[in-house]
């Protein structure tokens, strides 16, 4: 009996071996992460969770270099964060489909740009790529300075010198109202009313989500079902509701979009002088986009993409704030300058209203987010699914591999960046010839980088100005904890102190 159950097991594991043998020589040149027969690496990457993963990517290239790759059962999982292999894959423009895992954001996002792939992807990038144009941009510096007015008049009471606060989750429901009033045209006021049913399914929908990211058992969308029932019914009812929320704005705006057209004012629109004439939500845009063949885009289709926006467009561009301020507080050195050059451009009139033309030119402002986008980025890793066998200089990744690049190493290498831990915008003002457009990468590169960079870059530099032209920022509280949670946040909060600007 013992004996047979022995003979099993040695069975098992020699048919283990030989399966996964072809991919592992195809892989031998990288390190595997401990690997015990059948369940791989799954033992060791238990102890993985959103607050220690930032410091197990370091102690794990300490331990292995720049790629490894792991076995969860039969499933080959790379994380890399060599140059050369990310060069390789994110310039690609076949191996665009996106890691399993980024599966359980289509309950919400659908086929939304961020997760479509193959024609599906390439047609809609097309579409929205023009929704974006700098003209469009131009019109949205009013929304960011209207809402970041807000959230200042929101911090006054609190400008004390001394009163800790945590900007996180201000600087979140600012974000919010920015991109609902960008995407959707519509103003949901999350700064005045926190507990708006729209507000709080899109927090309570992400933080499940982003919980779900770490949990291996909790990603298939049965197994959440099963394991967590409350919390399963939570994200479906946020889910419905949001779905609900943005197919009644699509069908308000497509009709008084139609009643514009038809009246006697309705001109000939296109999307190059859409931006000029009064303001238009990426919605509107795309409610005017059509296909290739000349069909409008269907309800599903915007819900999706607007949805996705919602989702990209606020978490990210609150960690971006959120880390620069804290950034900007801890280097009294960097604040003097970058507040120089904002008094240089607006003086001491608290009310002037800020401009496109404004921001294009700060030197020194570009320089202070790149850096904080390199040591705080965002969206720290990001993960692709290789279809087909894919050469690398040193390894050939396998057909149904799973790969992670570590944006956060990347960011943070030494053979890239000199001193790399240190907090340096000048850094920036030169050309660094060991750094290229696939290795200084927090909006990744190739075709599928962010879509919406620039809005995030102008939407990021309208709040800091508007910040440290009310507010000296002081290094008050506890430091930043890094804790990745799909986006980077802080287990211990954003921390600052404010003080009024004496001019
Ligand atoms: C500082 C802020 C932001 C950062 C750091 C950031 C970063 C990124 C990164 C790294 C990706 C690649 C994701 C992947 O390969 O899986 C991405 C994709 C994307 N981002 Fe952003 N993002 C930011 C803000 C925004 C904003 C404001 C929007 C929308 C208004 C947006 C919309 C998108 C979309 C739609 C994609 C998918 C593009 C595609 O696959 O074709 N992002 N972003
Ligand atoms: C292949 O590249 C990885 C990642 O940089 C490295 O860890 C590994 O040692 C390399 N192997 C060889 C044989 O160069
Ligand atoms: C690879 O990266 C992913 C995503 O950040 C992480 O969840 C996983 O634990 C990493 N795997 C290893 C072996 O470090
Ligand atoms: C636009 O409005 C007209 C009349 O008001 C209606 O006949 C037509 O079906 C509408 N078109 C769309 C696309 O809703
Ligand atoms: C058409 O334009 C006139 C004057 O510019 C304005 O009063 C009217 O409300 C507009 N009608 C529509 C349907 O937009």
């Amino acid at each position: 009996m013992l004996v047979g159950l022995l003979l099993l097991i040695i069975f098992l594991c020699l048919v283990d071996y030989w399966a996964k043998k072809p991919r592992n020589d195809m892989m031998k040149n990288i390190p595997t992460v401990r690997n015990l027969p059948i369940i791989g690496a799954v033992s060791e990457l238990a102890s993985f969770n959103a607050e220690n993963l930032a410091s197990k990517f370091e102690i794990f290239r300490k331990k292995y270099g720049k790629a490894y790759k792991s076995w969860i059962a039969h499933t080959l999982i790379l994380n890399t964060s060599d140059p050369k292999h990310v060069e390789a894959i994110l310039s690609s423009s076949k191996h665009i489909s996106k890691h399993r895992l980024y599966l359980m954001l289509r309950e919400w996002l659908g086929q939304g740009l961020l997760l479509s792939d193959g024609t599906k992807w390439q047609n809609m990038r097309k579409i929205i790529t023009p929704t974006f144009h700098f003209k469009i941009l131009e019109e949205f510096v009013e929304v960011f300075d209207q809402q970041s007015t807000i959230l200042v008049e929101k911090l006054k009471p609190k400008a004390d010198g001394i009163t800790v606060i945590d900007v996180y989750p201000l600087i979140c429901l600012m974000a919010l109202d920015i991109i609902a009033e960008t995407a959707m045209g519509t103003q949901i006021q999350a700064q005045k009313d926190e507990n708006t049913r729209y507000v709080k399914a899109v927090n309570d929908v992400t933080d499940i989500l982003a919980m779900r990211f770490m949990k291996p058992h909790l990603t298939l969308k049965k197994t959440f079902k099963f394991f967590k029932p409350k919390l399963s019914n939570k994200q479906l009812e946020g889910i419905l509701y949001m779905h609900l929320f943005t197919n009644r704005i699509i069908e308000d705006r497509r009709k008084s979009l139609n009643k514009s057209k038809t009246g006697e004012n309705g001109s000939d629109e296109n999307i190059e002088n859409l931006g000029i004439k009064k303001r238009m939500a990426f919605l509107d845009v795309l409610l005017q986009s059509t296909t290739s063949n000349g069909e409008p885009l269907s309800d599903e289709d915007i819900r999706e993409e607007v949805d996705t926006f919602m989702f990209e467009g606020h978490d990210t561009t609150t960690s971006a704030i959120s880390f620069t301020l804290r950034a900007v507080a801890c280097h009294p050195e960097v604040q003097k300058k970058l507040f120089e050059e904002v008094k240089e451009l607006f003086g001491a009139d608290l009310d002037k209203p800020i401009t496109y033309r404004d921001i294009h030119g700060m030197k020194y402002m570009n320089c202070v987010i790149k850096e904080s986008l390199r040591l705080f980025p965002p969206i720290p890793a990001i993960g692709r699914f290789i279809r087909e066998d894919l050469e690398l200089y040193n390894c050939t990744i396998p057909a149904n591999t799973n790969v992670i690049i570590i944006l956060w190493e990347i960011l943070r290498d030494s053979d890239i960046y000199e001193d790399p831990l240190a907090f340096k915008p000048e850094r920036h003002l030169e050309n660094n010839p060991k750094s290229n457009t696939f290795s200084y990468i927090p909006f990744s590169a190739g075709p599928r980088n962010c879509i919406g960079q620039k809005f995030a870059l102008v939407e990021i530099k309208c709040v800091l100005i508007k910040i440290l032209r009310h507010f000296e920022l002081l290094p008050l509280g506890e430091d930043v904890h890094p804790s990745i949670k799909i986006v980077l946040r802080s287990k211990t909060g954003v921390n600052l102190g404010l003080r009024p600007r004496i001019y």
